[in-house]
């Protein structure tokens, strides 16, 4: 069934009004969703829970919800277990049910708001972990209303970034995400990759013999990450509002020298996007209702009645300034419905 007028749920608060809403629980509805959307020429959109997105006051075309939330196994074995997770199913509440199973591997992505469906558009990570690395497949329903599997190689998996990313940009047909499917491991082995988490371990450069639980992993993300980042429902926020920039070496030893600290990320050089703007002056800084949160300035808030409109002007305002400081540009991480 087709809503009008529905006002759209997102972690940063903005009122929002859908012209059309449809939930989806199987592959019929969403085959019906994309029937409808060719007869009245609407462009159809998948929104998760709307946590990593700058929602305008009017979005257009069919705004398409999957409910569809189950978690089953597809096979296991001594080592390993593979499931299907409905793109419904909350993520938080995923980690926790694995982490219940004894399925390793999810633990350093504790916390993450959003969506199981939304997870492989951005390719969520934290801690050292990006979901590309336990995922096998993702369930979509395609222009056509064929039910596709794409695997992780189709998925083109990069920092923040994927197929379905790019796919938004450059496509009107739709592509529905219904379903992902995860290979988790039955052995503990937790990765202690990320500075924050060796440090809450007292590890600091050591090895050491016993290592915490993954659940003890999932514990440390869990108090980290409530330190340093706010509770949306609190300070509704869209968590980090721009990516880290990926530099080459020249950039990155200029950047350097101007105070930042780069470190090395596949062939080049990533950048803390945080510590740019720190460096610009916009920590703890607030225009009207909007905010750069002071423990952690990569994320905005919306400390009251802020529009979708406010929260781009200071977007825009930060990345004007680390341009003239640094002659780097920003990429806004979250994506822009209108
Ligand atoms: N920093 C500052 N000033 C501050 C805060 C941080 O200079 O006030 C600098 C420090 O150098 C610090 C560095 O920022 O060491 C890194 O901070 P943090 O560990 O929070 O990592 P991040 O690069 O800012 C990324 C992700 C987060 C993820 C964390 C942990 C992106 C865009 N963000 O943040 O993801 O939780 O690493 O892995 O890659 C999200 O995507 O919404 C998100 C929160």
């Amino acid at each position: 069934m087709i809503h009008s007028d529905v006002s759209l749920e997102n972690t940063l608060a903005l009122h929002s009004l859908a012209s059309h809403v449809v939930d989806i629980g199987s592959v019929g509805d969403a085959q019906d969703a994309i029937e409808f959307g060719q007869a009245n020429d609407f462009e159809l959109r998948c929104l998760g829970e709307g946590s990593n997105v700058i929602l305008m006051p009017r979005v257009s075309g069919l705004i398409c919800r999957v409910t569809q939330a189950d978690v089953c196994i597809l096979s296991s074995d001594e080592d390993t277990v593979t499931i299907a997770v409905g793109a419904g199913k909350n993520w938080h509440e995923l980690v926790q049910e694995t982490l219940d199973q004894n399925w390793f591997g999810l633990e350093n992505l504790s916390l993450i708001p959003g969506s199981v469906g939304a997870a492989p558009v951005q390719n969520i990570g934290a801690y050292g972990v990006e979901i590309a690395e336990h995922l096998v497949s993702v369930d979509v329903v395609r222009a056509d209303g064929a039910l596709h599997k794409m695997s992780a190689a189709d998925c083109e998996f990069g920092y923040r970034d994927s197929f379905f990313k790019r796919y938004g940009r450059a496509n009107s047909g739709p592509l529905l995400i219904l379903g992902v499917t995860l290979r988790l491991s039955k052995r503990p082995a937790v990765n202690l990759s990320y500075g924050d988490l060796r440090k809450a371990f007292g590890l600091g450069n050591m090895k050491r013999s016993v290592l915490p639980s993954p659940q003890q992993v999932a514990d440390a993300v869990v108090t980290i990450r409530r330190g340093k980042l706010p509770d949306p429902a609190e300070y509704p926020n869209a968590g980090s509002f721009f990516k880290n920039p990926v530099l080459d070496p020249k950039t990155a030893d200029r950047l350097h020298e101007l105070g930042s600290k780069p470190y090395p990320f596949n062939d080049e050089f990533k950048v803390s996007a945080a510590q740019l703007i720190d460096l610009s002056g916009w920590k703890g800084r607030r225009q009207g209702d909007v905010g750069c949160w002071p423990q952690q300035p990569l994320v905005l808030i919306n400390y009251g009645q802020a529009t979708a409109q406010n929260v781009l002007d200071f977007a825009n305002d930060i990345q004007r300034s680390v341009f003239e400081k640094f002659q780097v540009e920003l990429e806004l991480e979250p994506s822009v419905l209108s």
